[in-house]
This record gives structure tokens, sequence and C-alpha cells, in this order.
């Protein structure tokens, strides 16, 4: 049998005595590109956080590749939420995707040897190679958000997690970014998570989504989850979702 690449296991979390997640349950396979979605505080950058072994779940099993989860597993690569470069703005694009390599701040080292070459593989992978030697102060916000990514590539992870990855773009650099995330992740067969606000970018490309709410999340085909029944269930008051010209508008879920 196929081992799963994430599942969970009637998770929770509980920190400073706050039920976070309750009972999440779910399962994500192979090269399956997940948009993960939910109001504020739902819990989302802390489920990541947990997938890094940055939490450890209160009660459940969750297991990565079939083994639990660790600090500094190289089969994931993750660009977290907030994430901005303004204290690097002297550095050049290549010295920020360097810091894959450098032994961040989740523990991930590569040996120097190839260095240079796994840098250049990756910018060229973002279609950033011919800014390598610019000062990342001078690149635009998405060209910023690609170096996040090429960062987040360099180990060659079977999955990349990306907490809102598109909150500080327009909507012509974020149709950009989802659709080069995708062309790398469908030829690396790579499982993607995202974070996002607006799923109705992403709708031509997932293939699943993790709608939480509430300490509780749902899963599966957009179409399946995004429904009235589903979210007002989810949420535990009236949400509508409305559909017009092909994009989905959920009414109602911040009350
Ligand atoms: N270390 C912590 N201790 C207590 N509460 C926390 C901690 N980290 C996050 N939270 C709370 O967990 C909830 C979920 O946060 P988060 O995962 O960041 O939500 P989201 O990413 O969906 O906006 C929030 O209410 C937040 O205040
Ligand atoms: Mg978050």
């Amino acid at each position: 049998m196929q081992t799963s690449t994430i599942e969970l296991n009637k998770v929770a979390l509980t920190l400073n005595e706050r039920t976070i997640l309750h009972d999440i349950s779910l399962i994500i396979n192979e090269g399956e590109f997940v948009a993960i979605l939910g109001p504020n505080g739902a819990g989302k950058s802390t489920l990541l956080k947990l997938l890094l072994g940055l939490y450890k779940p209160t009660a459940g099993n969750i297991a990565i590749l079939g083994k639990s989860p660790k600090r500094g597993n190289r089969d994931i690569g993750y660009a977290p939420q907030h994430r901005t470069l303004e204290t690097d703005l002297a550095l050049r694009a290549r010295d920020v995707v360097g810091f894959g390599l450098d032994g961040n701040q989740w523990g991930i080292t590569l040996p120097n040897k190839n260095r240079d070459k796994y840098i250049e593989q990756a910018l060229d992978e973002v279609d950033m190679l011919h800014l390598a030697n610019m000062p990342v102060g001078q690149l635009s916000g998405g060209e910023q958000q690609q170096l996040l990514i090429a960062q987040a590539l360099l180990t060659y992870p079977k999955i990349l997690i990306l907490d809102e990855p598109l909150s500080n773009l327009d909507i012509i650099h974020s149709e950009g970014i989802v659709s080069l995330i995708n062309k790398i992740a469908r030829s690396r067969k790579m499982t993607v998570l995202l974070v996002t606000h607006d799923v109705n970018l992403l709708l031509p490309v997932i293939d699943k989504v993790l709608y939480m709410a509430n300490t509780h999340c749902a899963i599966g085909k957009p179409e399946k989850v995004i429904t009235n029944d589903n979210l007002t269930q989810l949420y535990g008051s009236p949400v509508e979702v409305i559909k017009a010209r092909g994009r989905l508008f959920v009414i109602g879920e911040e009350t």
C-alpha cells in the first residue's frame, strides 16, 4: 500500500491552556496541491508548525512520509508567513537564497561544495537567475517572493509549505507566483500546502482545499468542501457560498 505523504489522525493542540486545534484528521497524498483556507486565527500557521516539528501535538498522531515530524526535515521546504526581506536589503539575491543552505532557523544544512550550483539551480527554477547579483532591496514584491520560494526549494524537498505567499502581492503577480509554483511542483511531483485568503486564484491548479475554522477542519475537492452546509457546520454559524463567473465567494465567514 502506498504511504501517504502527510497523515494526521485525531490531532489536537493546546497552547497555554487554549485549544488551538481539535480532532484534526486528514490525508494528503504524493503530488497533491492543497490550498489551506480559513479566517485569521483559525490555526493554519500552527498546523504547519506541527508538520515542521516546531510544536508537538497534545493528542493524536502525525506522520510525514511515514515518520514523526522532526525539526530540520530536509523533505520539507518552508516559507513562513510575514517573512520580509527588509533587514537584508543590501544582500544580493543569491545570498538570500543561500540562507536555505546555511543552517537557518529550521536547522537545515548542506555541504559547501555544491553551494553555488544549488543556489543557481534554484534561482533558475523560479526564473530569477538573471537577477542573482541584484540587491534584494531593488527587487519587486513578487521577485522577493520568488526568492523565498527558491530558498524553500533548495534541498529538493518532497513537500513545499508556503504560508500566505500571496499576501502582499497584487492579482497579476499572485497569478504569476501560483503558476510558477504549480509548474515546479508538477515537474518535481512535489506535494504543496499553500495558505491563502483567496481560493479563486488557486482553483485552476489545486487538487484539494483544507478549510480550517473553529479548531476543526474539512478537506477534499473544492466543490465538495466549499458549500453552504459544510462551512456552516465548520464555523458553527450561517455561512453562504456564492458562485459567480466561476469564482467562489464565502459570505459571513468572519462572524
Ligand atoms: N504560542 C501560542 N500560545 C498561545 N496561543 C497561540 C500560540 N501561537 C498561536 N496561538 C493562537 O493560536 C491561534 C491560531 O493562530 P495561527 O495558527 O497563527 O492562525 P492563522 O494562521 O490561521 O491565522 C490564534 O488564536 C493564536 O493567537
Ligand atoms: Mg497564519
